[in-house]
């Protein structure tokens, strides 16, 4: 009776809901998520160039406003005002490399899971102009723990010469249609890095997917032709890449009874290995212009792997770039990100994967919940104060359980797909990070934002290829604030930031 009402409820909403509006519902978790589906699902019209003095906001908020659009106009400065946030963009620092998830089998599956018109909904949520426009994205060299079973491209007896490697179902159910299709609605503009999770049995110390394993010495030269086979196999199917890492975290052996699928490295044999092995097998193929990421593991490990792995000049010189995960960065300070800085000002940092985990939080979906999607634009406003150059999350799309995963590792996603109803909710983070990726392209490059507010509010601002300049503001506050936002070229902008919301103020 109450899900008849309900329904009834939400249906009556939806039809008098504007074309391009929220469809909001409310599970009781401190928040509400848009509802898609065949009928309906909001978007975000792109920005209109305006023209001095005037600024554009968008506001999203926990009450429910979504990318919520207003027109200010720049006053003259005001002496003293008491919350001041100030703008310079003499003061320039890292470019932005771009925005985006993860393609995991499970990414594919709930998306498989919807009909088409609603599959296409999803789509263009996260890729195209009228979404949040992501731009880097990130694919699996075969299976995560996000995968319905285990495998590489080469399970069987020992294979050398990598005579057996071979794409899987799963490549062409799960992924490739769906990474063709998100470049499409980028006007192929997106740019893919690829990261394995697990290498052959035959090629490990442990003959095992997890747990206590290395690549056998023996095996180190085929373990980098490997990596070059994918690319050529990708490349087959019309899919370039622009970045591969040296391997999703390789620490996570050390972690006890841990079944997530593994190659464990120890930092200077991995070195080793890019100096030897890896670099020469990429820089001599046709991919040499690719992008080589290192560490691909947690904060919790710079400058220590980092440093011990490119010790050797050799190794340096082929790595472009260190990716880093989220999950230690709640007690790990940001400062690690700055020495890394320090110790290679040449070398991109990217953030290649995160999510809302358990133990952190209590349950592995918490449909609505605003404190996850805040989790989420603290640490990207941190990350980027701190010479992050990007920002990549783990599962684009997962279902209400927070899965498929085989081995349970059940987790949140910024999109869950509900495959009975034939609908989709996108959560908080989904709006978190568009506040971002949509109005930051790539080649945005971070300038200065200096604010004497406390820490209930968290800024960093960036000027865009096309000279506009984009400041987003996290209001962690239980109330409204107003502030003075100063841009000595422009003026001063009045705003009243509501309480817990995140804002996003675009101006040419
Ligand atoms: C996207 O796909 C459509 C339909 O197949 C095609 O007409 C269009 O040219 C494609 N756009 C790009 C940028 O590839
Ligand atoms: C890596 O392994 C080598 C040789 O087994 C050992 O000497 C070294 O201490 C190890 N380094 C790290 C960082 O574990
Ligand atoms: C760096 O690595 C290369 C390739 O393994 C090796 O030839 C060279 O001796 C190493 N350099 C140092 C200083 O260890
Ligand atoms: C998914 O849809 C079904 C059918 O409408 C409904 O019973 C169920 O409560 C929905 N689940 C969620 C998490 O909304
Ligand atoms: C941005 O500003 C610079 C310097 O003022 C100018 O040279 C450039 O053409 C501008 N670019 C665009 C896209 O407006
Ligand atoms: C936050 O809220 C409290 C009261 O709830 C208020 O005293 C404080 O000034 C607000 N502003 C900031 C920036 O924290």
């Amino acid at each position: 009776m109450l899900k008849i009402s309900l329904l009834l409820i939400f249906t009556l909403t939806a039809s008098c809901q504007a074309q391009n509006e929220c469809l909001s519902r409310d599970y009781g978790n401190g928040g509400t998520v848009c509802v898609c589906n065949s009928d309906h699902c909001d978007t975000i019209p792109a920005p209109e160039r305006l023209e001095p003095p005037q600024y554009l906001v968008y506001t999203s908020n926990k009450a429910g406003l979504r990318f919520q659009k207003d027109v200010g106009t720049f006053e003259q400065p005001s002496e003293n005002a008491e919350n001041e946030i100030v703008v310079n963009s003499e003061q320039q620092y890292q470019t932005i490399l771009g925005w985006g998830g993860a393609f995991t089998d499970s990414t594919g599956i709930n998306i498989g899971s919807l009909e088409e018109s609603v599959q296409e909904k999803l789509l263009r949520s996260y890729f195209s102009e009228d979404g949040i426009e992501y731009s880097l994205c990130r694919v699996p060299i075969g299976g995560t723990d996000f995968s319905t079973h285990g495998y590489t491209y080469d399970d069987g007896d020992e294979d050398l010469d990598l005579k057996n490697f071979a794409l899987v179902e799963e490549d062409y159910q799960y992924k490739i249609p769906y990474i063709q299709k998100a470049s499409n609605l980028t006007n192929n503009n997106l740019r893919l890095f690829a990261s394995a999770w697990n290498a052959p049995k035959w090629m490990k110390t442990n003959g095992e997917y997890t747990g206590w394993g290395f690549i056998k010495p023996e095996m180190y030269q085929t373990w980098a032709d490997y990596f070059v086979k994918f690319l050529d196999s990708y490349q087959e199917e019309g899919i370039s890449f622009w970045g591969i890492t040296t391997g999703n975290e390789p620490n996570t052996y050390l972690v006890p009874g841990n079944l997530i699928p593994t190659v464990g490295w120890n930092a200077s044999e991995q070195g080793e290995w890019i100096a030897n092995n890896l670099g020469p097998a990429i820089r001599n193929s046709v991919y040499s212009d690719i992008k080589i990421v290192a560490l691909d593991d947690q904060r919790m490990f710079l400058p220590g792997f980092v440093d011990t792995a490119l010790e050797n000049g050799t190794t340096s010189e082929y790595v472009d770039g260190i990716g880093v995960h989220f999950y230690s960065d709640f007690i790990i300070p940001p400062s690690m990100l700055d020495t890394t800085h320090e110790h290679f000002p040449d070398k991109f940092i990217l953030n290649t994967e995160a999510c809302i985990t358990i133990p952190m939080f209590t349950v592995p979906v918490d449909l609505g919940s605003w404190e996850r999607g805040e989790f989420y634009s603290d640490d990207i406003i941190e990350d980027l104060q701190h010479w992050v150059n990007g920002w990549v999350d783990w599962n684009m799309v997962l279902d209400p359980s927070g899965g498929p995963t085989f081995i349970d590792n059940l987790v949140d996603s910024p999109i869950i797909v509900n495959t009975t109803a034939g609908e989709f909710y996108k959560q908080p983070m989904y709006y978190h990070l568009g506040h971002f990726s949509k109005f930051v392209p790539r080649e945005s490059v971070r300038i200065d934002s200096v604010s004497n507010l406390n820490k209930n509010i968290e800024v960093v601002a960036f000027q865009r290829p096309d000279n506009g300049t984009t400041v987003v503001i996290l209001n962690k506050n239980e109330s409204a604030v107003p502030i003075s936002l100063v841009d000595e070229s422009r003026g001063t902008a009045q705003l009243e930031l509501s309480e817990k919301s995140i804002t996003t103020i675009l101006y040419w």
